[in-house]
């Protein structure tokens, strides 16, 4: 019988040169589908802002979200590793909130392991998680808790100091302990770079194909986004059309008197 993905499966795809597959769920039946297609790593993550909740950004998703996402993702899968997003200020202000939060993600919501941006700056925060046995995955470049100072969602590390400050942080995300780091929206050559630097896999988004792994949003690459498509995103189905086809033939059956047929009513 196959066993659930650990950290150590992850950290061996990378010495066997294996491509890590990530996808984000957020509900029970989405985990279900890709844990029995065979994804490596299910991501609860705090995209459930945009994709799921309707906000402008990842901001105002909460610890008590993220912990019941993650409870449904759980339930719904068997064999991937199950890694949740912190929300933004569930670690930014001290180390006992970081602890405690990742513990609550880890205790109540059953999350394998949590993943927080930042770089340089968060290396103490990774440390002190790490330091109480809770894997810890890096995410480094664009990072969209950091959208305000960004100005905006947009590719990092194009300016060569950006480019040595993001190996920098890559190293950091390293020595603090993560056994991983999500890389998003750098440059391809300075992705490569970063994953030839580093003993842990780079999960990429928008970072070109030489990373060891890659994540997408669900809803990015089944076509169930009504909002702007990024360039890194490729759509392998459109699932907005099938969904919108099935209500409006059942709103008009409803209409027409045509459902429920006897086949749907009891005796
Ligand atoms: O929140 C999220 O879904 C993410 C991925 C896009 C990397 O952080």
């Amino acid at each position: 019988m196959k066993s659930r993905k650990t950290i150590l499966d992850v950290g061996a795809m990378k010495e066997q040169g294996e491509k890590i597959t990530v996808l984000t769920a957020y509900d029970y039946p989405f985990a279900q589908l890709m844990d029995a297609a065979g994804i490596d790593i299910i991501l609860v993550g705090d995209s459930v802002g945009s994709v799921f909740s309707g906000y402008d950004n990842t901001l105002p998703v909460t610890l008590e979200e993220m912990i019941y996402h993650t409870r449904a993702v759980v339930r719904g899968s068997q064999l991937a590793l199950i890694v949740t997003d912190m929300p933004f200020m569930s670690y930014q202000v001290d180390a006992r909130d970081a602890r405690l939060n990742a513990g609550r993600l880890v205790k109540e919501g059953g999350a394998h392991a949590v993943k927080l941006e930042g770089g340089e700056h968060v290396a103490e925060t990774i440390r002190t998680i790490v330091d109480i046995d809770i894997p810890v995955v890096g995410h480094i470049g664009l990072t969209p808790q950091s959208i305000h100072r960004m100005g905006g969602f947009r590719v990092q590390g194009r300016q060569e100091e950006q480019a040595r400050k993001i190996l920098a942080d890559a190293k950091a995300v390293e020595e603090a302990g993560a056994f991983a780091m999500v890389l998003e929206g750098i440059p391809r050559d300075l992705a490569r770079q970063v994953t030839e630097s580093v003993s842990i896999p780079t999960i990429g988004i928008g970072a070109g194909a030489e990373c060891d792994g890659q994540v997408l949003v669900i809803h990015d690459i089944l076509g169930l986004c009504d909002k702007y498509s990024p360039k890194f995103v490729k759509c392998y189905a459109d699932i907005s059309g099938t969904i919108s086809e099935g209500i409006s033939n059942y709103i008009k059956e409803v209409k027409a008197g045509e459902f429920p047929t006897l086949d749907h009513s009891f005796k």
